[in-house]
């Protein structure tokens, strides 16, 4: 059964509705959250301590009504805690597996960059392959597996950044700031009485109005959106451009172009259109490219930030009409 745009829309506003019963304000980092989840891709969160990424990831995962596992990353982390491991069963006489928390569908990576680098990269092979192998055997994980990891902002200390290798297999950084002043009003008062944003979530007020069956349809409804051909021209001269821009370090590769058609694809669906323009492209291109480039040392002193330079990027590229 297919199902058309205004449905999809429909579908994504109930989502919205949910989410919103726990998480004040936000609405952009929310929508793009979903574009992740809707195109079947994975997710990096990053905002300071308190901003409620993890709370985020937890009504998400509410709102979606499938399996979900939560892994907190931390310096003592082993990958086997990720993935399971093989263990002797006495009685039986054989070794049977004790599956690890990538055994499900929807996974929170709680703090990705407290752990070493051999643990994440456990997470970021099971992420790309969605299997696992353990003990030379290899187990398939749920074709719906996705990973929204959360991390806080490199400079604190005590963490390990992921490696600009594996960053590349998130399809786009989310990056939640500090709430408005409205919102920040709005949550003091709830915290206060009893329907503090927690408790909310704990009460079990979150309806999963979203199944598997319907990201199944969603995702097949996208897949027979076509994009005109100069819009992908455009999204792939975007990505050149991070790659020949005098400040920046290291581009954009390949798997960033995949990911800015599926995206701005997806931001044309959730705003109930069957057809992508150009400012679909613009809004995705930030959280699409963001974590992937890293700017010349010089430049990066100087204070130049990537959105600046994304910003210039795309004032430069020309815009098909
Ligand atoms: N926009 C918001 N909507 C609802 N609650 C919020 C919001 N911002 C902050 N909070 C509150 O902040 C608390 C902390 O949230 P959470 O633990 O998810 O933060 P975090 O970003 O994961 O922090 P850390 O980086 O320390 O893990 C939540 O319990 C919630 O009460
Ligand atoms: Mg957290």
């Amino acid at each position: 059964m297919q199902i058309d745009p205004e449905q999809i829309k429909e579908l994504l506003n109930r989502a919205r509705v949910e989410v919103r019963k726990v998480i004040i304000g936000q609405e952009e980092v929310i929508d793009k959250a979903l574009i992740a989840i809707f195109t079947g891709q994975h997710a990096l969160i990053e905002g300071v301590p308190g901003v409620a990424k993890t709370l985020l990831v937890r009504t998400l995962a509410q709102v979606l009504g499938c399996d979900f596992n939560r892994i907190q990353f931390t310096p003592d982390l082993m990958p086997a805690d990720i993935t399971g491991t093989n263990v002797f069963n006495l009685q039986r006489n054989e070794f049977t597996l004790i599956p690890g928390p990538v055994f499900t569908t929807f996974l929170l990576a709680d703090e990705i960059n407290r752990a070493p680098a051999k643990t994440q990269s456990a997470l970021l092979q099971a992420m790309q392959e969605r299997r696992v192998s353990i003990d030379r055997e290899t187990h398939v994980l749920s074709a719906n597996f996705t990973v929204f990891a959360t991390q806080n902002p490199v400079e604190y200390e005590g963490t390990y950044p992921l490696p600009e290798a594996q960053k590349d297999r998130f399809m786009l950084k989310i990056s939640m700031g500090v709430p408005d002043r409205e919102s920040e009003l709005t949550l003091a008062k709830r915290m206060l009485g009893d329907g503090s944003p927690e408790a909310t979530l704990a009460a079990g007020a979150v309806q999963a109005v979203i199944s598997g069956d319907d990201l199944e349809k969603m995702r097949r409804a996208m897949d027979v959106i076509t994009i005109r051909e100069d819009l992908v021209a455009y999204v792939v001269d975007v990505v050149r451009a991070t790659r020949t821009s005098e400040t920046v370090l290291v581009g954009a590769g390949p798997r960033a172009t995949q990911s800015l058609l599926l995206g701005s694809r997806a931001n044309a669906v959730i705003n109930g259109r069957d057809f992508v323009t150009p400012d679909d492209v613009k809004a995705m291109t930030e959280p699409v490219l963001g974590h992937r480039l890293v700017l010349r040392a010089e430049y990066e002193i100087e204070g130049v930030t990537v959105n600046e330079v994304i910003a210039k990027i795309l004032e430069q590229v020309t815009v098909p009409r």
